[in-house]
């Protein structure tokens, strides 16, 4: 067998672990292991290079990716898609592991409905993938905001001053609704509930008057009222609502930061499980984690299912912030 990894869409703390773990799991079982560069863009370039035990040596503790992503719209191409597998074939790879978020799960969908063999691995740090409770890269972004926050609120307490921190989460609010709950946030603005920067001013005024001395607004990227547009209403009434918010956007920080224990063990376990798959030819899926357990589901299950955030953890955010 020869087998190829790609990594295809954001990179996310904990990737090189699973090509690691897919690399030394794979020649395990007497197969040639592959790295795609560059995600699906390198692939159709056939940017193969072949991966052995050593060359995946010491990557396991790094973030990021060492195959590379690079986003690559064309592959919504039937066209493109048909190409990749030509290359592929031409080759001689068997089957292909995909390491990503949605997107790249579509692409990998794509390819398993035209008879490639493939496996996917749920990696985002935006935990917005369904067919699995926490994707790799989550814990560790969560980690890196939590720092951030932490570090944040010892000086809005100092001078009594109200902060905006934005995560990312392009169109979920997981990231930010955790780090604010386990950051003590005042607040949280999701993509998934309607911000009225009135109803948060209020809030905000009732949490000084009940005795506190900072106050922290988690905010997601996808927003509607994200970092910049409240930023800029609490700017433009300044006057009436009586104080200003300060905005800190975390950005890449929270992408790039060192895979902790959990991050490294979950894609080890995912390509681990990946190769099983692989060896027992049950392609078309894609492997996360389901109550807990590392499990597979159809990829036709979960490509472009919205997963939603657990009302509960949203009640809770509130009562917490009292
Ligand atoms: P993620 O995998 O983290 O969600 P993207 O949404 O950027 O990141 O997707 C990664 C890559 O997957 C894209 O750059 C593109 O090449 C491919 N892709 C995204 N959406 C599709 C789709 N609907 N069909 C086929 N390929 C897709
Ligand atoms: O990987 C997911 C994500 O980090 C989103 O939260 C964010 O919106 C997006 O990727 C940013 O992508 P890029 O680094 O390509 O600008």
């Amino acid at each position: 067998m020869r087998v190829a990894v790609l990594t295809t869409g954001g990179d996310a703390p904990g990737i090189n672990a699973a090509i690691r773990a897919a690399v030394r799991t794979g020649i395990d079982k007497g197969w040639e292991m592959f790295g795609v560069r560059h995600g699906y863009s390198g692939l159709l370039r056939a940017e193969l290079i072949p991966l052995g035990l050593r060359d995946v040596s010491g990557i396991v503790g790094l973030g990021g990716t060492v195959l590379g992503s690079i986003r690559f719209p064309e592959f919504k191409r039937e066209e493109v898609q048909l190409s990749a597998i030509r290359i592929l074939c031409d080759n001689q790879i068997d089957a292909a592991i995909v390491i990503g978020g949605d997107g790249s799960q579509a692409g990998a969908l794509a390819l398993a409905q035209k008879n490639f063999p493939i496996v996917g691995i749920a990696s985002t740090i935006d935990n917005d993938l369904f067919g699995s409770e926490i994707t790799i890269g989550v814990d560790t972004a969560l980690n890196v905001a939590l720092e951030a926050i932490d570090r944040i609120k010892v000086t809005a307490s100092s001078h009594e001053r109200a902060f905006l921190v934005e995560v990312m989460g392009r169109n979920c609010g997981y990231l930010a609704l955790m780090a604010g709950i386990a950051g003590g946030a005042e607040a949280v603005a999701l993509p998934e509930v309607e911000t009225d920067p009135e109803a948060l001013a209020r809030s905000l005024r009732s949490s000084y008057e009940r005795g506190k001395h900072h106050a922290i607004v988690v905010v997601a990227e996808g927003a509607r009222f994200n970092a910049e547009a409240l930023t800029q209403y609490f700017r433009e009434h300044r006057e009436r609502l009586g104080f200003e918010l300060r905005d800190v956007k975390l950005g890449h920080v929270q992408r790039g930061g060192t895979p902790g224990a959990f991050d490294r063990l979950l894609g080890t376990r995912f390509a681990a499980a990946a190769t099983e798959h692989v060896a027992r030819k049950q392609f078309g899926v894609l492997i996360g984690l389901l109550h807990g357990e590392v499990a597979s589901t159809p990829l036709s299950q979960v490509v472009g299912k919205r997963k939603l955030l657990d009302p509960c953890l949203l009640k809770l955010a509130g009562v917490l912030a009292q």
